[in-house]
């Protein structure tokens, strides 16, 4: 059985009237104001324009050792949670870094969306079995359907109709862009809720915002970071206290050697479970899978659907 919307009648929130936040509107309107869509533009072109790597390129990249954590630990949550034959839908996926692991996984089925064009399109030619950053030939056992899109904007549901219910939603290293505004980080909940089935899973990871403010709060200015990331607050936040009753667009500017340039979110994460306790997910578990590192933590979270 698919899922759908929650729908209210008054106010059209994505749930049950508890929240301590406001709702936002529901259905096909866009939710984005000019400067937010901007913002989503700037991310989108930031993460189009990055090229492929060589092999060569990637062990030399500065963060090399970096980038071979984040895929252990998107591995790890594969591994732990993709199950033989799943239909699996991977929201931001980027240019396909994962294809192999989920082929590793034996899944059934892959949807891929991601607001960079050019991301879908390298992500599309690896998957069409041409020579990855590994330089190695692939062809994949499961049939795929990759597409570009704002993931955190509409709503899902109607695009991917022919394609629901997944088993398995994913989405690495991403939610945090949808933390720009309230509306988008509940349109990006609604969407993993409506399009997984009962009992589907979803897996996600994102910086730690406990991490980046007590950082923030130990630099001097509105600035920290070491030879191969900085972290710029602006002076929005000079006093660097951030009020729990406005926990959306607390912006930064996240800057990654060799990988990343744009803005980003920070996620308090007992909100982000109050979210999502609003959409019928059954289970919300932060230190399910709690990982640690130098620089950033990454808070793995699952959930399971009702
Ligand atoms: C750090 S990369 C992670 C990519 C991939 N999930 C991975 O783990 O390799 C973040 C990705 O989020 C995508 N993204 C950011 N905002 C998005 C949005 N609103 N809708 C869809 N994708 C988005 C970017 O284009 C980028 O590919």
């Amino acid at each position: 059985m698919k899922r759908s919307y929650q729908q209210s009648s008054s106010s059209a929130s994505l749930g049950p009237p508890k929240s301590k936040y406001r709702h936002n509107p529901d259905g096909d309107a866009f939710l984005e104001d000019e400067s937010t869509k901007n913002f989503a533009k700037k991310v989108a072109e930031h993460y189009s324009a990055r090229t492929n790597q060589t092999l060569e390129e990637r062990e030399a990249s500065p963060i090399i050792h970096l980038k071979k954590l984040n895929n252990w630990i998107k591995s790890v949550l594969i591994q732990l949670y993709a199950k033989r034959g799943d239909s699996v839908l991977d929201l931001a996926c980027g240019k396909g870094g994962d294809l192999i692991k989920w082929d590793k996984a034996k899944i059934g089925y892959y949807v891929g969306i991601d607001i960079a064009d050019g991301s879908i399109e390298d992500c599309r030619t690896r998957y069409n079995g041409d020579a990855d950053h590994h330089q190695r030939r692939k062809k994949f056992s499961f049939p795929a359907r990759l597409l570009s899109g704002d993931c955190f904007e509409v709503r899902l549901d109607r695009a991917l109709a022919d394609d629901a219910p997944f088993d398995l939603c994913s989405c690495q290293f991403a939610m945090h862009y949808s933390w720009s505004t309230e509306a988008r980080a509940r349109r990006a909940l609604a969407n993993v809720s409506s399009l997984l089935r009962p009992g589907g899973i979803f897996i996600g990871t994102m910086p730690d915002a406990n991490v980046i403010v007590k950082k923030l709060r130990a630099a001097d200015g509105l600035v920290f970071g070491n030879s191969v990331f900085w972290i710029q607050f602006d002076d929005d936040f000079s006093e660097k206290k951030f009020k729990s009753s406005s926990p959306f667009g607390i912006k930064y500017k996240f800057h990654l050697e060799d990988a990343v340039d744009c803005p980003e979110w920070i996620v308090p994460f007992n909100i982000f479970k109050s979210l999502a306790e609003e959409v019928p997910f059954h289970q919300m578990n932060g230190s399910e899978v709690n990982l640690s590192r130098t620089e950033q933590i990454q808070e793995e979270t699952k959930a399971r659907c009702t």
